[in-house]
Parts: C-alpha cells; sequence; structure tokens
C-alpha cells in the first residue's frame, strides 16, 4: 500500500501563516504569564507548530529535509520572539534598584598600539627640538623620487613598490603616487622653512604593494630630517643614541652600517643593540643588534632641490617603521603583522 503523502506547499503556507500568527500575538502580549501560555499553544505537546512537526513524516521523502530546516528556522524565530519580548518587560519592571548587586564593568577601550607608539615617538623627539609635521598621502613623484635623486628610470626605484595614481602626469612634478615613504616630506619641509635651522619629525601612513607576513600595504614610518649649519654625522649618531635611550631603555645603543641610499651620502643602516640579550646574542637577535631602519647625510643634490644652499648648510635623516621599531621595543616577534590591522579584539586588548 502506498503511503499517504501531504502536498509539500500546501504545508509550508500552513506553517509560515502559524508563525505569523504567534508573532503577532507576542508583539501584542502585555504579561509574562500571556508570553508563557502562547509558547505553550505553540510550541508545547499539544501546540500548533508541535503538531505540524508530526506531520513531517507523511511528506514527500525528498522534502522532508528541506521543509526540516523551515520548521527549525520558524521555531528559532519563535523563540527568538518571546525572549526579547520577555526581557523588555524585565527591563521595565526595573524600577527598584538593588545595591547588593555588583555593577557592570563598562568596557574599557583603549589606544591601537600603532597610535601609542606614534604619540610615544613623537614625545621623544619633541623633547630635543623636533618638529612634528604631515605631508600629503597622495603625493607628486617629484616629491616622492625625482627630488630626492631617485630619477623615472633608476633601478633603485624597484625598491619602492608604489602605487600610482590614474591621472595625466603634471609637466613639472609627474604623476600622483600614494606616497611610498615618509621621505617624501623632506623637499617639502626645506620649502616649507625656508631657511635652516630645520628639525623635522614627519610621521605619516605609507603605501607600497606589499602583503605577507612581514608586510602590509599600508604602513607607518616616522622621517627626521635635521639641517643647520655645521651639522655632522656626530649630531646624526648623538641623535640616535638619545632615542635609543630613552625610547628602548638607558641601556640600548646604536650602530651605524654603510649602506646605499640615493638621497643620503654617505648612507647607513641603523641597528639597535638586543634589548633581550643586552647585545650578546640571542634566538631574538642572532648576533646582538636588530636593524632599525635607514639613515644618512642628506644629500646636497636633495638640499638644492629643496633651495637650500649645500655649501652653507649640511644635514642628516633617518626613516624607520613605526611598527617594526615598536614591535622592536617591547621585544615582541608577532607571527603576522597583518594582525596589528585587523579587528581581532583579542589579540589587540593584549597591548
Ligand atoms: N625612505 C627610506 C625607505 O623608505 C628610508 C630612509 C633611508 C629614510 C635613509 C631616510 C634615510 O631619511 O636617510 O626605505
Amino acid at each position: 500500500m502506498q503511503e499517504e503523502t501531504i502536498n509539500t506547499n500546501k504545508f509550508t503556507s500552513v506553517l509560515l501563516d502559524v508563525k505569523n500568527e504567534v508573532l503577532a500575538q507576542i508583539v501584542d502580549a502585555s504579561s509574562i504569564t500571556e508570553l508563557e501560555e502562547l509558547r505553550i499553544a505553540y510550541l508545547g505537546r499539544n501546540g500548533k507548530v508541535t503538531n505540524l512537526i508530526k506531520n513531517i513524516k507523511n511528506l514527500p521523502k525528498n522534502e522532508k529535509k528541506r521543509v526540516g530546516s523551515l520548521i527549525n528556522e520558524v521555531k528559532n524565530t519563535i523563540l527568538n520572539a518571546l525572549a526579547t519580548q520577555k526581557n523588555s518587560f524585565k527591563e521595565s519592571a526595573r524600577d527598584w534598584f538593588d545595591a547588593s548587586i555588583p555593577g557592570e564593568k563598562p568596557i574599557v577601550g583603549r589606544l591601537h598600539l600603532v597610535t601609542q607608539a606614534i604619540r610615544e615617538i613623537s614625545n621623544t623627539f619633541e623633547k630635543i627640538g623636533f618638529t612634528r609635521v604631515r605631508y600629503p598621502e597622495v603625493e607628486w613623484d617629484w616629491y616622492a623620487f625625482e627630488s630626492l635623486n631617485i630619477p623615472k628610470n633608476h633601478p633603485a626605484r624597484d625598491d619602492w613598490e608604489t602605487f600610482f595614481i590614474d591621472t595625466p602626469p603634471h609637466a613639472r612634478y609627474g604623476l600622483m603616487a600614494l606616497t611610498p615613504h615618509t621621505s617624501s616630506g623632506q623637499v617639502r619641509e626645506m620649502m616649507r622653512v625656508k631657511e635652516p635651522p630645520i628639525r623635522m619629525l614627519n610621521i605619516a601612513k605609507n603605501y607600497r604593494r606589499q602583503s605577507d607576513i612581514s608586510h602590509v600595504p599600508m604602513f607607518h614610518q616616522f622621517e627626521g630630517l635635521v639641517i643647520d649649519e655645521g651639522i655632522s654625522i656626530i649630531h646624526l649618531k648623538g641623535t640616535l643614541d638619545y632615542f635609543a635611550r630613552n625610547f628602548f631603555g638607558k641601556d640600548r645603543k646604536t650602530r651605524l652600517r654603510p649602506h646605499h641610499f640615493q638621497f643620503t651620502e654617505p648612507s647607513f643602516e641603523v641597528d639597535i643593540s638586543c634589548g633581550v640579550c643586552n647585545g650578546k646574542g640571542c634566538r631574538l637577535c642572532k648576533e646582538g643588534w636588530l636593524e632599525l631602519g635607514g639613515a644618512g647625510m642628506v644629500h646636497p643634490t636633495v638640499l638644492k632641490n629643496g633651495k637650500i644652499n649645500p655649501n652653507k648648510y649640511s644635514g642628516f635623516a633617518f626613516g624607520w617603521g613605526v611598527e617594526r621599531t615598536f614591535m622592536m621595543k617591547a621585544g615582541l616577534e608577532i607571527g603576522d603583522i597583518r594582525l596589528l590591522y585587523s579587528t581581532g579584539l583579542k589579540f589587540l586588548r593584549q597591548f
């Protein structure tokens, strides 16, 4: 004998009618008792929805799964509506105050660790007379490269994987780009101040086409620029040591290693003694030193581009990553730097 089947469409339409019917009543209910009565009338042992569920067995076999999940959805919607309405009654019933119940602690927010780092770096340099500035994030090629002695076809340009903006080039300043480093503020600052002394600290967002566990396409750098009469490498070294002591800790030292940048001559990589092993060598630093970033004496061509007389003035510059510097201070090895810009509060709340 063939099993008796019922029409699925009809079944679902009855189910949805029942759902709408109970939801309307939940909204109209005016007491918790009424809500409980509704729950029993629809979801109780003999409730309207429960009785429909009993009918599932009479549906065509291939439809049972779909209708089953629809029924679950309806059940959950009803339960949620009951709970919401119940809570709203509780809220309004709370017109007395029980002082013995422990208070609810509000969640205390905190600054993002990059913001903390930027503030601390600014404070450290402001104490020795640096002025914090900020220059355009969308910058002309000329300020970002050409004025820094890095012409268009120079292979050094490959070090900056730049995002260019799709606009017609300017006759003098070239294309526009998302600024790939804070060095683009150097010539701008020279033109702003006009006559040295200059003590600039440019902290800004930078953009490069890179994304992996140690790179993000948007990151921060801080750039120092000092120009005056008689500025030498000694001033550079003294400033770096001051920063190392004050930002990282009084026992930390810096070391300059020869390097090459187009816009400085001579150029250096700056290392800082490792805070974990105090320069002896450990798992984090290997040989006692950690690499911070670039620095050097401002190239005469760059001074000329900033309309500053290189026969009268000289200067030094340095440019480092904020994220990297901060991680070094904390002695942190963050497995994936992209976490810094994730919305993962569990990670961010550690700092
Ligand atoms: N702008 C360089 C970069 O993004 C870093 C840098 C190197 C900045 C040497 C400087 C400097 O001011 O003197 O890789």
